[in-house]
């Protein structure tokens, strides 16, 4: 049997765990053409499950288009409309009418066909005179799917990146195009939560209370148990219950490094998986990622590498100034730490959570946290 833990991508609606709930809210609120901002940590499964959406308005017969679009890669407006028009290009084939009709507006547009060497899927790019042609160019796509038969979702993956453009103003012509469509619906995915709250919860921003909010959890402690254990079963594989909580626990059940340490578990040639077994397994992971770690020491200066590890130790820290904090592990005054801190946020490296109860920062690589835990 295949191992039935995934970690990259997104397969089938059967191994992708859970995340019922949000799949649902998230199905009401296409069919009631509602905006959706989906917002959370890194590899907490954000693309899953958009992809798990997609899958799902396709073998539920909706009449919907879904679009999915991931513009991280982008840096300006140009390229916006790059990507945008390449993931529109693949969803409707030139020898559908569709197609045409959407080939006839592009010519409009200058076009350049290629075809991608790697895939050799279509590929369009366009040449612009000056700042508005691009503008044009990014409302013309936008009304190409406005005006098909059928209801269109875009959904566009780490949307916090149309910050990163040198253009001014791009959020408010973003939602001025958008605003004037009924027949599309946007999900706007993104893991940098002070910028996808700042676009979506700033009274003073273009964008200010005009989507849902939907955010993605940890899967459930008891849940994602019976579901391991299950998984096992039905492979004819068995795991202790004391080394599933082990799991969870060095995981925190954050999703990615949850399924990365099952699947290699799942891959043990062992008649039971045990603590023991577990931890060989951590181990190795470790060990396999640590040239990975060490590149950001190479990358940081020797108080950012110290303050990381003392987070790391910490495992989660809601008072990063505190002065017990900085003397026990030398960080020094707290105006050095909150420089270091907020370097290490820029650079990804640490996030900070908010939850009802509290503010805390942690070690945004789950594996990396465990090895500078280990290791220092
Ligand atoms: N609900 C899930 N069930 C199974 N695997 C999942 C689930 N959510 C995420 N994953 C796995 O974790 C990996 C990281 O999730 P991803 O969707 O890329 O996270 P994000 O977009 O939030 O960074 C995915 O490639 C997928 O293999
Ligand atoms: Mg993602």
């Amino acid at each position: 049997m295949d191992n039935p833990f995934i970690f990259n991508g997104y397969e089938s609606a059967k191994l992708f765990f859970d995340r019922e709930m949000e799949l649902e809210t998230l199905m009401k609120c296409v069919s009631s053409k509602t905006d959706v901002t989906l917002i959370a940590q890194r590899r907490m499964g954000k693309t899953g499950l958009i992809l798990r959406l997609i899958d799902e308005l396709k073998s539920s017969g909706s009449n919907v288009t879904p679009i999915y679009v991931d513009i991280f890669a982008t840096r300006d407006i140009a390229e916006l409309n790059k990507y945008i028009a390449n993931a529109i290009v693949k969803i409707f084939p030139d020898d559908t009418s569709a197609g045409k009709k959407l080939l006839g507006m592009l010519k409009g547009l200058r076009p350049l066909f290629s075809l991608d060497p790697l895939s050799g899927s279509p590929q369009v790019q366009f040449t612009y005179q000056n700042q508005t042609e691009k503008e044009h160019t990014l409302d013309g796509l936008l009304q190409f799917l406005e005006q098909q038969n059928n209801p269109v979702l875009l959904a566009i993956d780490e949307f916090q990146q149309i910050r990163e453009y040198p253009e001014k103003n791009v959020e408010a012509m973003l939602r001025t195009f958008i605003q004037r469509l009924h027949n599309v619906c946007f999900i706007f995915c993104g893991s940098k939560k002070h910028l996808m709250a700042d676009i979506f919860s700033n009274p003073q921003r273009p964008f200010f209370s005009s989507t849902q909010f939907i955010g993605l959890d940890a899967i459930p402690e008891v849940k994602y148990a019976q579901h391991i254990q299950r998984m096992f079963s039905d492979g004819g594989k068995q795991i202790d219950s004391d080394a599933v909580k082990y799991v969870l626990d060095w995981t925190k059940r954050h999703t990615y490094y949850t399924q990365r340490l099952c699947h290699d578990l799942y891959e043990l040639k062992t008649d039971t998986v045990d603590i023991e077994a577990v931890q060989g397994c951590c181990d190795n992971l470790l060990k396999l990622s640590e040239p990975y770690f060490l590149q950001y020491k190479q990358l940081l200066t020797d108080g950012q590498w110290n303050y990381l590890i003392a987070l790391a130790k910490e495992e989660e820290v809601t008072q990063p100034y505190a002065n017990s904090f900085l003397k026990k592990h030398n960080i020094g005054a707290t105006a050095v730490a909150r420089r270091q801190l907020q370097t290490l946020i820029d650079k990804d490296l640490v996030f900070v959570e908010t939850t009802k109860e509290r503010t805390y920062y942690r070690v945004a690589d789950l594996f990396m946290l465990r090895w500078l835990a280990r290791e220092y």
